[in-house]
């Protein structure tokens, strides 16, 4: 078992304080969430919030514990210790609600490679209960949105990394869910592609919540509205992404707060 260091649990608060959502609907809400892998603390003890219609970049190094909250959050694994709500409804004892109102792209995308992509995209829309006379437009209008219809008599084992990840974040965006959960979605792709990825993103979060892991710093200032920032199974930031790079920027924040001396900033 990891032991905890003290800068972990006396956070230093910044910003805006008890106004951290304004007036927005919390639609995620993650109140001391652990997992532990037999003896080994991944997450420990992990709040944050995200508001309605707000992008939250979640942002850590590799192993800080993003894929772990992420799974809990989407009701893929049990927590070992807190709770946490999607829209409302707590991710273990009301998973069924839960996953009716989110969107999930895991890292790594989760696609049935012997089926074309307008098949398997059909497919999605039925077992996400898209209403039958629907399913057909449907499937168009996600296909345009994510860029995808020019591949969708292709297997979906014959893809491009950068198609995969699109593919997976039209079915994760099929029934227009009100939270979207982005497990790394730009990583492995092309500069072109990332750049269509985060605007396509950017436009999600004119309707919808989003969770946006990433370790790239640039995106989250490109499209987030808010930061949370993980190491080793703590939140060590959290806040405006106008608040946390007020004074410096993102780049310096990150690597202060994920050194081991660095401070921890709850703007929040
Ligand atoms: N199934 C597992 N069993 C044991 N350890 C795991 C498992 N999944 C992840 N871990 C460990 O938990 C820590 C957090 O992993 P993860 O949540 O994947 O981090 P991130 O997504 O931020 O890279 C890492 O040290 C990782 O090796
Ligand atoms: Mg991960």
């Amino acid at each position: 078992m990891r032991s905890r260091r003290s800068f972990f649990t006396s956070p230093l608060t910044v910003g805006l304080g008890a106004q951290q959502n304004g007036d927005a609907k919390v639609m995620i809400e993650v109140r001391g969430l652990s997992k532990s892998y037999g003896d080994y603390q991944a997450v420990e003890d992990i709040s944050f919030t995200a508001g309605k219609g707000e992008i939250v970049g979640f942002l850590g190094p590799n192993g800080a514990g993003k894929t772990t909250t992420i799974r809990m959050l989407a009701t893929y694994l049990p927590p070992t210790a807190g709770s946490a709500t999607v829209a409302g409804f707590n991710v273990v004892t009301q998973a069924d609600e839960v996953r009716k109102r989110i969107g999930y792209l895991p890292e790594n995308p989760p696609l049935y490679g012997e089926m074309k992509v307008v098949e398997y995209l059909t497919f999605i829309a039925e077992i996400k209960g898209v209403v039958r006379s629907r399913i057909a437009a449907r499937v168009e209008e996600v296909m345009e949105q994510c860029f995808v219809a020019d591949v969708r008599n292709k297997l979906c084992n014959h893809l491009s990394r950068g198609y995969r990840q699109r593919v997976g974040l039209a079915q994760a965006i099929m029934n227009d869910p009100e939270v979207i959960i982005l497990d790394e979605p730009t990583s492995g792709l092309d500069p072109k592609q990332i750049i269509e990825i985060r605007k396509l993103i950017k436009s999600l979060g004119e309707r919808h919540t989003v969770l946006l892991s990433t370790h790239i710093l640039p995106e989250v200032a490109m499209v987030c509205d808010k930061v949370v920032i993980v190491n080793r199974g703590h939140v060590v930031v959290e806040g405006p992404l106008s608040q946390v790079s007020r004074d410096k920027s993102l780049e310096q924040v990150f690597l202060e707060s994920v050194s081991q001396d660095g401070p921890i900033v709850t703007a929040a």
